[in-house]
């Protein structure tokens, strides 16, 4: 699902690589902690699986492309099978909790009744149900996370990508939005989250993958963060893939059952229904924030609901 191979990146101007021959992957359902402190490379990381950047050195697998030949036509397309949620949560100030889910989908041209369906249930899934029509002011810090992972997960991505995503938020907060996290997870979407709170990854007894000067030095199963420092383990991590996956049908705009069976794989109708090649004009920073402005177009589809106001 995730493959690094032999990965270096060493941004201009610096003398030491933000990440130095790391190799790793990460298998369809896992949950993945990368760790490790401040500057070790963990936005990086995260930042090559998105195509937001490009490794100096080494190949980059993820959803069966390799991102070294990805043309950059299809880097947006690539980047609709991936989530991502960011610590500063980087909601859309003037539109509702409603309007700021729904906005991704109207970029990538979604009908006007998928998005009907698909808002409310995933604000469910995150727990907000009924806060729709909420201003992002009016609501907590945790409250604004969810509404960043109910627009990261709307459209059903494979994979979805968290940075520091509880680093803005208390301890009890923060273990809210990672049974949120978690629940995604078992319900068949891979996470990657990149933090440094030792507390939270020994809780979840999840992988961790650590790195320390952007080179790996642990990648254990079922780990807590504290088991670190004195004598670094290396322990490849066996694919979970079972022979024989539990398949569970869904209708399109459900999102996910809130457990799965372990290694179920979860199936739903084809999210990507009406996937123009031409996205609505539309507040492109923040689209292309989000991963989501289509190359070389301008000029939106017909048909194309814009919906709210810039
Ligand atoms: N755009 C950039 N240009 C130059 N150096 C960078 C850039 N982004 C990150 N770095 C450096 O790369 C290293 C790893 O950074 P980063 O991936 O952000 O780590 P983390 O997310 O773990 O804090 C740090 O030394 C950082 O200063
Ligand atoms: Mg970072």
């Amino acid at each position: 699902m995730i493959k690094f191979e032999h990965v270096s990146k060493q941004y201009r101007g610096t003398p030491k690589p933000a990440l130095d021959d790391v190799s790793f992957e990460v298998q369809r359902g896992e949950f993945v902690f990368l760790i490790g402190s401040s500057g070790s490379g963990k936005t990086s990381c995260l930042r090559l699986i998105l195509k937001e950047d490009r490794p100096s050195r080494g190949a980059i697998h993820v959803l069966g492309q390799d991102l070294g030949t990805i043309s950059t036509r299809k880097v947006p397309f690539f980047r609709r099978n991936l989530g991502v949620v960011f610590q500063d949560f980087r909601l859309l100030p003037n539109k509702t909790v409603y309007q700021n889910v729904a906005f991704t989908l109207q970029v990538i041209g979604q009908s006007r009744g998928f998005i009907q369906e698909a808002v409310p249930d995933v604000l469910e899934t995150v727990g907000l149900g009924g806060k729709g029509d909420r201003m992002p002011h009016e609501l907590s810090g945790g409250e604004q996370q969810r509404v960043a992972i109910a627009r990261a997960v709307v459209n059903k991505p494979q994979i979805l990508l968290a940075d520091e995503p509880t680093g803005n938020l208390d301890p009890a907060t923060s273990a809210g939005i990672m049974a949120v996290l978690q629940r995604i997870n078992a319900a068949g979407t891979t996470v990657v989250m990149a933090t440094h709170e030792a507390g939270l990854v020994d809780q979840m007894q999840k992988r961790v993958i650590e790195l320390v000067g952007g080179r790996i030095i642990r990648d254990e199963r079922e780990a807590g963060y504290g088991d670190t420092v004195a004598i670094p383990v290396l322990k490849p991590a066996p694919a979970p893939a079972p022979e024989q996956p539990v398949v569970v049908q869904l209708p399109t705009g459900v999102v996910a059952p809130v457990a799965a069976p372990a290694g179920a794989r979860i199936v739903t109708a084809p999210v990507t229904v009406v996937a123009p090649e031409v996205a609505p004009p539309l507040e492109l920073g923040i689209a292309e924030r989000l991963g989501l402005r289509p190359t070389g177009t301008e000029g939106a589809p017909d048909g194309a609901d814009q919906g709210g106001e810039a």
